[in-house]
């Protein structure tokens, strides 16, 4: 099979919603904290009646709807997580009740988790079952769902709610270039989940940053020798067109696509001018650990990278500012704001994608874009995101009521013998959610 990639995509998130300008108020923290120092604009946020499996099951209910899939016709499906529901039992078996109603047990796969990272392990995993000797014609399915809730403090504006689902298969209009690939992983204790009755993170801020940057330089270094290696030549920022990052927050975003401007001045790549050497030459004699502290170099790099920036990530940017980190879903959350806003004009381009999970794991790879036919066509899947759309029929919450649920969150996380309010007077027809947990822990869903 040739150009194995994403056919077709679908993103849900929950209509529940919180401004960061009121929450940074509430909060007491400094204006323009949360909206300027994080860069974020608005956060998504679970209700009650809804979790990573409900999200899960509409995202992909709603991609084999609307274009036209029969259950049949898939033979994997991934599920990228990091919100653990059952220690045991993956997502991926609750997502099967959908094929098994249709026929089809015959479906391989199950959940991948580490941090942020699992939705594209997953991803990988599929791309990788495509291209194999084992792959039966049947298309594969990836489904990345969390929910990203922290303790009061620096880190809960830093949250987020989302599903992405993605068909997989040949002769994709998002097409994977399988050779050019680099991964960092190592160990660290950066952001981890280690108390199993709470729901929150054990997060160290700063070190996560570092952690991030670092994994960043490496997978882009490894990239370039990769590229160069295979092409006979060298590769530079300026050979792609877009650059789609997690985003945990807006501002690491920005800060990571200067790292990356740095990186070129620092290996000497052909494509830098001038005016990028003289400010930022300066700044190559900096040892590694010191390169992650200069403030200097950050603020120096960040206005060399600017109109680059508003080039080439500002477009991949929206979705992630309006819900938060999605965790596994955040980068294919960024990559669909990408095809909302430029979908016309994206054929031929080439975008890198930068994956990190804490703890970590990250790897940088490149997809290459083409129009393709409908259904699989990047104007189709833009038309069926419905982006906008989805953005503008939420409910805001005030942060009361916000506070108020993340308690009862905390209360339920782990919980059993509960009915839930089954108010779904927020969600659009079609969506599942969470109505009741057994005395057995067993979990029950609706569809509205
Ligand atoms: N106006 C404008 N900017 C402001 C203001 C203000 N009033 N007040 C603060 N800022 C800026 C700060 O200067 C800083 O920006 P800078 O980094 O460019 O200097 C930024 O706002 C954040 O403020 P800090 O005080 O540095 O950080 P804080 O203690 O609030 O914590 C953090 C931020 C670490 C991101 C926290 O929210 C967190 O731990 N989040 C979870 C971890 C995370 O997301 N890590 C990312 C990778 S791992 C992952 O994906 C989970």
């Amino acid at each position: 099979p040739q150009n194995v990639g994403i056919l077709a995509m679908e993103i849900y998130f929950p209509p529940t919603c919180i401004q960061q300008d009121i929450l940074e108020n509430f909060d007491g923290a400094s204006k323009g904290k949360y909206t300027i120092g994080l860069g974020q604009d608005c956060m998504a946020f679970c209700s009650e009646v809804e979790d990573v499996i409900s999200m899960g099951l509409t995202a992909v209910t709603s991609l084999l709807e609307k274009y036209k899939i029969d259950p049949k016709q898939i033979g994997r499906m991934e599920v990228g997580s990091e919100t653990v529901i059952d220690k045991s039992k993956s997502i991926k078996t609750f997502l099967m009740k959908i094929f098994e109603e249709c026929g089809n047990t015959d479906i391989e796969g199950v959940d991948s988790t580490n941090a942020c990272y699992g939705g594209t392990a997953a991803l990988f995993n599929c791309v990788n079952w495509v291209e194999s000797s084992s792959w039966d014609g049947r298309y594969g399915l990836v489904v990345s769902t969390d929910s990203a809730v922290y303790a009061e403090g620096p880190a809960r504006p830093t949250g987020g709610a989302g599903a992405v689902a993605m068909l997989i298969g040949p002769d994709a209009p998002i097409a994977f270039e399988s050779k050019f690939r680099a991964s960092h992983m190592s160990h660290a204790y950066d952001f981890y989940k280690p108390d199993l009755a709470s729901e929150y993170p054990v997060v160290d801020g700063k070190l996560s940053q570092t952690c991030y940057l670092m994994a960043l330089d490496s997978c882009y270094t490894g990239y370039c020798q990769k590229y160069e290696k295979l092409q006979g030549k060298q590769f530079s920022m300026a050979d792609a067109d877009y650059f789609v990052f997690h985003s945990p927050y807006n501002k690491l975003v920005q800060k990571s696509f200067a790292r990356l401007v740095f990186d070129d001045v620092a290996r000497n790549a052909s494509s830098v001018d001038e005016s990028a050497k003289e400010k930022l030459g300066p700044f190559t004699s900096l040892k590694g650990d010191e390169s992650y502290q200069s403030r200097d170099l950050e603020k120096a790099s960040q206005q060399v990278a600017k109109p680059d920036y508003d080039k080439k990530v500002q477009p991949g940017t929206l979705v992630p500012k309006q819900l938060g980190n999605m965790y596994t879903a955040s980068l294919y959350a960024a990559f669909a704001s990408l095809i909302h806003n430029k979908t016309s004009s994206l054929d031929g381009k080439r975008v890198m994608m930068f994956s990190y999970g804490s703890g970590l794991t990250a790897t940088m790879f490149s997809l290459h874009l083409t129009e393709g036919k409908a259904p699989f066509s990047l104007s189709n899947i833009a038309k069926v995101m419905n982006i906008e759309h989805k953005l503008k029929s939420r409910t805001e919450f005030e942060p009361e009521k916000f506070v108020e649920l993340m308690h009862v969150m905390e209360h339920r996380y782990g919980g059993k013998d509960y009915e839930t309010s089954k108010d779904t007077s927020h969600l659009a027809p079609g969506t599942y959610y969470l109505t009741h947990v057994d005395s057995k822990y067993r979990r029950y869903y609706a569809k509205k």
